[in-house]
């Protein structure tokens, strides 16, 4: 079977083994992306609106949720990766490797180190040396390695939230979570420095994480903030540890700052956390960076970290993506920033129940779902359902019901926002194809009117 086909609803239910529904919705196209007019069908060479089918690669997105919830579910919209095939240079040095049929114990060649360096600095003016850098099998074990070196064990870790759920278990791993709340004004996200002041002024705090740009809220932090946050951490002595993972994923109008591209006296107290893998959708093959400014944080954490872990194909995919995929990757930043455009105009206006800012940054909406949670009477839901598992079990959230629903009547999975620390709100992964996006949100608009 061939992954590729234009999309025809039917024909993708077909192959992708699930019945179609009867009765079934019609496809949303009235809104088209305006912000930066480009065609989707036209200009860059790469066919974003292909849809590529993932089922039955055992796949987390797609195979594990139809794992979990059965043939209801459609088009999930959970796991933070994309449904887009690989730019093509990354799969011609991967078969290139392949023709050599050793994969015996590998050094991390220079080559590689230099793609990280001339990737950053060509596209964002950061400079990195070589010696700064460490390669890490992902990005959470290279962070939980910063955190064994800057904590003993048993400390405080300050993060945002809402925030990404992998630093909550990461932090746990030893640590304890000290939030920092995001303050929501008017829908827009901002850093609360007075909270932050108090959090970083306890005796067992070491280390902050940042993310930047912020999963799941979508914020790309600007200098002054960025520079606030930095001063702040200074002065307590709290060593910043910047995730800016999501950092290709820059929408429209917006810009991405670098923590390492702020003053030097704030660099060298960080250390930042990357990776080709979001930005290439190379999740799986485990491989991420770190580095810093600061000779002797990086010799902390290698004498901690896991450093002889390096997978040959996890390398040689991203140095050719970081060495060459300069033009999939501009194609891509308009295709994803045109997705969100055309999403948050489409529930703002025509979905109704819930509401979406545009995400500044990174390929994830984030939804107030809180008209819908009170519809369905989730609260009550939620709390009888907890009340019924027993005392040992984790919590159902409302937002965990209004999850379920969404599946049951739109076959569309959200992810639930108390999964980050997020009340009334729902991430959505808008890094698929523009059919299939405007085939999930009509299902969820059908839904909405009939809820
Ligand atoms: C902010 C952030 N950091 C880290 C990760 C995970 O990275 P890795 O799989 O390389 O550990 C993700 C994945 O979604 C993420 O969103």
């Amino acid at each position: 079977m061939s992954n590729v086909y234009r999309f025809d609803r039917r024909s993708f239910l077909k192959q992708a083994g699930i019945a179609a529904v009867a009765g079934s919705l019609g496809t949303a196209t009235s809104i088209q992306a305006q912000e930066n007019g480009a065609s989707r069908s036209s200009g860059s060479g790469y066919n974003f609106d292909e849809i590529y089918n993932r089922i039955g690669t055992d796949c987390s997105k797609w195979d594990g949720q139809i794992e979990r919830w059965g043939e209801q579910l459609k088009i999930p919209m959970g796991v933070a990766d994309m449904d887009f095939r690989v730019a093509p240079a990354i799969t011609d040095a991967l078969k290139k490797r392949i023709d050599h049929e050793v994969y015996g114990y590998m050094a991390v060649p220079d080559s590689y180190r230099d793609s990280i360096v001339n990737w950053n600095e060509r596209r964002y003016g950061t400079v990195i040396e070589r010696d700064m850098l460490q390669s890490s099998p992902a990005l959470l074990p290279g962070l939980l390695a910063a955190l064994r070196a800057f904590n003993p064990p048993g400390a405080k870790v300050v993060m945002q939230t809402p925030g990404y759920n992998g630093f909550f278990s990461t932090i746990r791993k030893g640590f304890v979570i000290e939030e920092n709340p995001l303050r929501e004004v008017n829908g827009v996200y901002e850093m609360d420095f007075d909270d932050l002041d108090r959090k970083l002024a306890q005796d067992d705090v070491h280390t902050f994480i940042l993310c930047n740009p912020h999963n799941p809220v979508g914020n790309c932090w600007d200098r002054a903030t960025l520079t606030e946050l930095g001063e702040l951490c200074a002065r307590h002595n709290v060593i910043v540890l910047a995730d800016e993972i999501h950092c290709d994923f820059v929408n429209a109008g917006q810009e991405y700052v670098p923590y390492a591209n702020l003053a030097d006296d704030l660099v060298m107290n960080s250390v930042t956390f990357k990776s080709a893998s979001k930005s290439f959708n190379l999740a799986a093959f485990k491989d991420a960076y770190m580095f810093s400014h600061n000779p002797e944080f990086m010799s902390r954490i290698r004498a901690v970290g896991d450093n002889a872990t390096v997978n040959s194909l996890g390398m040689i995919g991203s140095q050719a993506a970081l060495e060459d995929g300069d033009d999939w990757m501009d194609a891509l930043q308009v295709y994803l920033s045109d997705n969100a455009a055309y999403a948050s105009a489409f529930i703002n206006e025509q979905i109704p129940h819930m509401s979406c800012n545009r995400p500044e940054g990174t390929y994830l909406a984030w939804l107030n779902v809180e008209p819908l949670i009170e519809r369905i009477g989730a609260v009550e839901t939620a709390a009888a359902e907890t009340a019924a598992r027993g005392p040992d079990q984790d919590e159902v959230t409302p937002e965990m019901i209004a999850e379920r629903y969404l599946i049951e009547t739109s076959g569309v999975k959200l992810n639930p926002g108390s999964a980050y620390w997020g009340s009334g709100r729902m991430r959505m992964n808008l890094g698929l194809a523009r059919p299939l996006l405007e085939e999930a949100l009509g299902r969820i608009q059908g839904a909405m009117q009939q809820a």
